[in-house]
């Protein structure tokens, strides 16, 4: 057994026919970020409302430390939970939200004082105590609701996609303060969000869901690099995924034949027999792209370019091959300009991924 804080073991959940948990299972070490990644309806809320108490578990056990709390009380896990509509209430001004839970505890006034200027200080919201949530921006209820989380000094702390309403760039920004944060008060932090670039900016370990299901977990790096399926593949950053069959297969190397060619792999993550029918996920910016020939010319295919993004540092490039597109990101454009028309584009050999989990 690893050292872990939250454990959830065989966990499922109905409500009626549906069935929004079924079978999940992860560890959460202390002091860890994790997150809970997939498309809406998959079962991420209800994941976090299990964890934080508000649902009866009758199937499965949940521990926090030692401490199975299948039976505990939501306001005895030392588990809070930060709403995906993050609700404040209205009636009260921005401090007194934010001291609501201390008073609850009937915490000292002075302690509660202290503790509400900590906590604004360190999300940049101090000076708005006395407005109302009405008169503040929607990026500042946004860190309102994150402080009267973290005032209460939770062991654990539950997000449910608390950076959803905020513009772009903003995002971003709260994104970075967020994990900078978390780090340095070390509270295990269970996140839900269906945005992919999040989970893997925020995160110390992702769990993929997908109706009910976890389909992979792993650091942000395994799920990007080593995707289990197409599922994840697709879901997590953009993935080419192209299905061959094997024409001749060794630990060092694998060729595949694909429609247009046959593709070299070194080093594949698996070893697969002669014959069998796989599918890799070639990650876009893996892929180089030329003007006419190279030289060397394994893994190099002809194409054309059907569309292309200008994006300042890259171009993103949708290449037609065989009546199939892949997607190729080129760097720096600034160097060798906007290709169009016919281009040769290399598979890395060393950089493909066959995926190996079954859909
Ligand atoms: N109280 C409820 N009663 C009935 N069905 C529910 C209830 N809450 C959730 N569901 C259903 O359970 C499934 C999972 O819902 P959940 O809210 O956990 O999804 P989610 O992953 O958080 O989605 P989103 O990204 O849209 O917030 C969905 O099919 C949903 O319709
Ligand atoms: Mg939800």
């Amino acid at each position: 057994m690893g050292e872990y804080h939250i454990r959830i073991v065989n966990v499922n959940k109905s409500f009626g026919p549906v069935e929004a948990l079924k079978n999940v299972s992860i560890d959460i070490p202390r002091g860890n970020f994790t997150t809970f990644l997939g498309p809406s309806g998959c079962g991420k809320t209800t994941m976090l409302r299990t964890i934080a108490g508000f649902y009866e578990l009758k199937e499965g056990e949940i521990y926090i430390g030692e401490r199975l709390i299948n039976r505990v009380p939501s306001h005895q896990r030392n588990a809070i939970m930060v709403f995906q509509d993050y609700a404040l209430f209205p009636h009260m001004n921005i401090g007194e939200n934010i001291a609501y839970g201390l008073k609850i505890k009937k915490i000292p006034n002075e302690e509660i004082k202290s503790r509400v200027e900590k906590t604004t200080s360190y999300l940049g919201i101090q000076g708005l105590e006395k407005r109302n949530p009405g008169q503040i921006s929607g990026g500042q209820q946004q860190r309102v609701a994150l402080a009267r989380a973290l005032v209460m000094e939770p062991e654990v702390l539950l997000l449910d996609e608390p950076l959803s309403n905020l513009d772009a760039k903003l995002r971003m920004n709260i994104r970075a303060e967020l994990r900078q944060i978390q780090k340095r008060l070390g509270i295990t932090t269970i996140y839900v969000t269906h945005d992919q670039a999040e989970a893997l900016a925020l995160s110390d370990q992702i769990a993929i869901m997908d109706t009910g299901r976890i389909i992979q977990s792993g650091t942000p790096w395994e799920i990007y690099y080593k995707p289990l399926n197409e599922f994840v593949a697709d879901f997590v950053g953009t993935a080419n995924l192209i299905t061959g069959r094997v024409s001749e297969s060794s630990d060092k190397y694998l060729l595949l034949d694909i429609d247009a060619a046959q593709i070299m792999i070194e080093e594949p993550n698996l070893s697969v027999d002669t014959g069998s029918t796989v599918t890799l996920c070639i990650r876009p910016e893996t892929i180089e792209i030329f003007k006419g020939m190279p030289e060397d010319k394994t893994n190099v295919l002809k194409g054309k370019i059907v569309n292309y993004i200008f994006e300042g540092s890259q171009i993103r490039y949708w290449v037609e091959i065989d009546q199939k597109k892949v997607v190729v990101d080129s760097f720096d454009p600034s160097e060798k300009g906007i290709y169009e028309g016919e281009v040769a584009i290399r598979f890395h050999p060393k950089k493909m991924h066959i995926l190996y989990g079954k859909e």
